[in-house]
Order: C-alpha cells, then sequence, then structure tokens
C-alpha cells in the first residue's frame, strides 16, 4: 500500500514520453515563451492587488513588500529552471513531484496547481472587469451594479466577508467566454495574440513609471511603514508585527498579497513540452521574464505611493485612479486601456496553463484520460478540458469577492513552491548523475531559502486560508483514493525499475 502511494515516476520514463503519441506541438521559442511568461505575471497583480495592498497592509513600504515577494519567486524560479530543463514535459512541479517525492504527493501537488491556475484565472477575470468598469465610466458609461459586481466582498482590513448588494459579475463571465473560445482554437493563434498584448501592456507599465515620476511628492512616502515592516501570525497567533482584526499587516503581509502579482512565471514550465528547445529556452524565459516584472513592479510601486498618499490610493483600479486624483485625466484612459490589454493576457496565459497540467495528470491516469486527454483533432489544443476550466473559471470569478480568490491562489501557489525547491534538493540526492541543463546556483543555499521565504509568506497571509488550503487538499485526497490510485498507468508498469527502487526503499 505504502510503495503505492510513493512510487515514483522514472526519469527515463518521462523522457521517453516525450516521444510518444499525443504530444503537443514544438513552437514556441525564447522570445515568445518570454512573452508568455510577461505575459502571465504583469497583470492583476500590479495594476488591481496594489491599491488593497498599500492601502490596507504596507503603505508606502509596498516598495520592499515587491522586492521581498520577488527575491523569493527569485529562488522558487531557479528551481523550476533546473526541472524544467532536464524533464520538458507538460505538467510542471506536477511531473517534478512524480519523479522524485511519488505519486501521492504528485497529486497533492497537482491538485494544488489545479487551485492555483483555475482561482488565480477567476481573480484576473475579477481585476478585468474592475479596469472594464474603470474605462468605460471615463465615457460615463456604467453596468448596473447588481450585475458588476461578486455577491460577497472581503473587508481586507478585518478579514471579514459581508454581502455586497450585487448579484454577479457580469464582465468576468463575459472575458472567460471569450478567452475559452480563443483558447480551444489552438496556442499558435495564442501565441501571436499574446505578443501584442504583451507589447501593448510594457508600454503603459514604463508609461506609468515616466510618467508618474514626475508627479511623485516625496513627502507621500513618509510614514514609510505605517503598519510596521513584518506581518506574521502562526495559525491566528500574531508572532511578529501587527496584525488587525486577526489578520497581519505589514511590509511582509504585503509582500504575501503582492506575490499574486509574480504568479505566472511558472506558467512557462507548463509549454515546456511546446518549446523548441525547452532545455536551454524554458530557463532563460523564466528567469528573464521575472527579472523584467520584478524591477518594473519596484518601480510602479515607488511611483504610485509617491504619487499618491497611501491613504487615499483607490482599491478598484489604483494605477489609473492615481493618475485622475494628479489631474490627469486624458492618462486615466490610457492606462486603463493598457490595464485592459494586459489583464487579458494573464488570464489567456493561465487558462492556457491550466488545461495542460490536467493533461499531464491525465496521461498518468490520475485523472480520466478520455476527457482530459482529449487533444482536439484539428487545432491540437485540450479542448474538452479548456472548456470545463473556463465553465469553472467563470462560476468563481462571477461569485467570490477579488481579495479573497487572490489570498486562496497565494498560499496554494507558495505551497507549490516550497514543494518544487524541496524537489530539488531530493533530485540532486537521488539522481546527482541526472543531466541537468541548467543547475540552480549556489546550491543547496538557494532551494533552502526558497522554502524559507515561502513558508514565511504562507504564515503573513490571513490565517483562514491555511483552512481553505487543508480542505481544498482533502477534497484531492478523497478523489486519489477513489479514483487516482486504481486508474494510474504507473500500476501497469510494475517491474520497472522504480517499482524496484521503491519496494527496495520500503
Ligand atoms: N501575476 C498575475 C497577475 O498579477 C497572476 O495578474
Amino acid at each position: 500500500m505504502a510503495s503505492k502511494l510513493f512510487r515514483r515516476k522514472p526519469l527515463h520514463v518521462l523522457l521517453e514520453e516525450l516521444h510518444g503519441e499525443n504530444r503537443l506541438r514544438r513552437i514556441l521559442g525564447p522570445v515568445t515563451l518570454t512573452s508568455l511568461g510577461v505575459g502571465a505575471i504583469i497583470g492583476t497583480g500590479i495594476f488591481v492587488l496594489t491599491g488593497v495592498t498599500a492601502h490596507d497592509k504596507a503603505g508606502p513600504a509596498l516598495i520592499l513588500s515587491f522586492v521581498v515577494a520577488g527575491i523569493t519567486c527569485l529562488f522558487a524560479a531557479f528551481c523550476y529552471a533546473e526541472f524544467a530543463s532536464m524533464v520538458p514535459v507538460a505538467g510542471s512541479a506536477y511531473t517534478y513531484a512524480y519523479a522524485t517525492l511519488g505519486e501521492l504527493f504528485a497529486w497533492i501537488i497537482g491538485w494544488d496547481l489545479i487551485l492555483e491556475y483555475a482561482v488565480a484565472s477567476a481573480t484576473v477575470a475579477h481585476g478585468w472587469s474592475h479596469y472594464f468598469q474603470d474605462f468605460i465610466s471615463i465615457f460615463k458609461l456604467y453596468i448596473p451594479k447588481v450585475i458588476g459586481w461578486a455577491p460577497f466582498k472581503l473587508d481586507t482590513a478585518t478579514g471579514k466577508i459581508s454581502a455586497s448588494g450585487s448579484w454577479i459579475d457580469l464582465p468576468a463571465i463575459v472575458i472567460t467566454a471569450i478567452v475559452t473560445v480563443i483558447l480551444v482554437r489552438g496556442i499558435r493563434g495564442t501565441a501571436r495574440f499574446n505578443a501584442a498584448m504583451v507589447i501593448l501592456k510594457l508600454i503603459i507599465v514604463v508609461f506609468v513609471i515616466v510618467v508618474g515620476a514626475f508627479y511623485v511628492n516625496p513627502k507621500n512616502w513618509t510614514p514609510f511603514a505605517p503598519y510596521g515592516m513584518a506581518g506574521i501570525s502562526f495559525f491566528g497567533k500574531t508572532i511578529f508585527g501587527k496584525s488587525m482584526g486577526g489578520v497581519p499587516v505589514g511590509m511582509l503581509a504585503g509582500a504575501a498579497i503582492s506575490f499574486f502579482a509574480y504568479i505566472g512565471f511558472d506558467s512557462i514550465s507548463t509549454h515546456a513540452e511546446e518549446a523548441k528547445r525547452p532545455h536551454k529556452d524554458v530557463p532563460i524565459a523564466i528567469i528573464s521574464s521575472l527579472v523584467i516584472c520584478t524591477v518594473l513592479y519596484i518601480l510602479v510601486a515607488a511611483v504610485l505611493t509617491g504619487m499618491v498618499p497611501y491613504d487615499q490610493i483607490d482599491k478598484n483600479a489604483p494605477i489609473s485612479q492615481a493618475f485622475k486624483q494628479v489631474g490627469l485625466g486624458w492618462a486615466q484612459f490610457l492606462v486603463a486601456l493598457g490595464a485592459l490589454a494586459g489583464i487579458t493576457s494573464v488570464l489567456v496565459v493561465m487558462m492556457l496553463s491550466m488545461p495542460r497540467v490536467l493533461l499531464a495528470i491525465a496521461r498518468d491516469g490520475l485523472l480520466p484520460p478520455k476527457f482530459f486527454g482529449a487533444v482536439h483533432e484539428k487545432f491540437r489544443t485540450p479542448w474538452k478540458s479548456t472548456i470545463l476550466v473556463g465553465f469553472f473559471v467563470a462560476v468563481l470569478s462571477a461569485l467570490l469577492p477579488l481579495e479573497l480568490l487572490a489570498e486562496l491562489v497565494n498560499i496554494g501557489t507558495l505551497f507549490a513552491f516550497v514543494v518544487v525547491c524541496g524537489a530539488v534538493l531530493i533530485m540532486r540526492k537521488t539522481h546527482p548523475e541526472a543531466e541537468r541543463p541548467f543547475r540552480v546556483p549556489l546550491f543547496p543555499v538557494i532551494p533552502i531559502l526558497g522554502v524559507v521565504f515561502c513558508l514565511v509568506l504562507m504564515f503573513s497571509l490571513p490565517p483562514e486560508n491555511w483552512l481553505r488550503l487543508f480542505v481544498w487538499l482533502f477534497i484531492g485526497l478523497i478523489v486519489y483514493f477513489f479514483y487516482g490510485r486504481k486508474h494510474s498507468i504507473m500500476e501497469k508498469m510494475k517491474g520497472t525499475e522504480e517499482a524496484k527502487d521503491t519496494s527496495a526503499a520500503k
């Protein structure tokens, strides 16, 4: 029994699979991959969540929150890059865990990635709706509140959930439906569309930094850290810094929320199977997209908190509103437009990544392969799961508050990063000889720091997120024990070297 749960997928099997049937097409080069990364990264996190974070959690210390969250991601990015260069298949952290920690852990992490991508997509669709409504308000057009907002809202200062007076967020549903149709039609068109969106949003982000810099009043940076520099709680008990209503606040608490803005670089590894030279280009794309975004974010945070006193920053569309607040109405138009394009591209990449994780899991038999493994004959896309994902994302984004979704994504993703950093440490021990075209520098310091930083940020999130994560993982375990364990293809591979490995280890 135990050997089944911890059976590992041998590295050579993973590599052989690369040549099998039902593979995705190898059409992505380093620039397209980096652009997919930037496409997935810059979105709701910087354009929307900076408002709540500066206002309720960190003040101008948001600048440092972005530094800490960026460093945390960089540690994890190195580990993703090492794995992606070793095993360039579609499953990302899920596949890495299968090769190192065994099937049960792989399933847990796969299930966790489903949470990350689905809920991140819903959060992003929500952010899109905020900016869409901000954008059309410039033309004095308004969507009735009952269909412009989720029915619940989360007070980030106290952690309380209450009724918002609305019914559903219709713009979020509409954008999700549009993206779903685009994705079913195929990645080649998607990559081109994505590249155009990425260029537009980069121009707007640079515009925000350069033009905004002229409107910075350094007095707005004091007090620099009105909520303090910390914010860590251990299951509800504050152990470092302050908390408000049981919710940690301060620079670190701000980093735990700002972390959302960086999510997406990991999705590059889900495209490893579509990369022309996965061993080289995937690590390059992961690290370069993350570095580009870190620099931009720190500058945007500095400009935003310098333009508007932190307690007057708008919580829904903070960046475009900041330009309105300093009297640049025309810039509000440009920024809102760029944010819309930017957020759309994030949604595209997030919703593109998720069916690929599902595909990898289904190929291993842990989810029904007929449904999740189905690749469309003409478009060569995992179309059935794309439509299912679209449905799921639309429902979540229509009904749940943005901040709640973002916190949930963060804890799930941080958990995935802990596993990937840990898996690099294990893999170096168990497979020292395996070919690693990219190696984490300063081994083992970086993976260890990656684990530590991610755990710190997990404890800087409002504590109820742990409960939400455990509930999700518990549901996942039920699915595994009733389906995956019995249908795993590893069941049919008894007698492989790896099976011998695990029984020897017992
Ligand atoms: N990093 C992505 C965003 O901020 C998820 O929208």
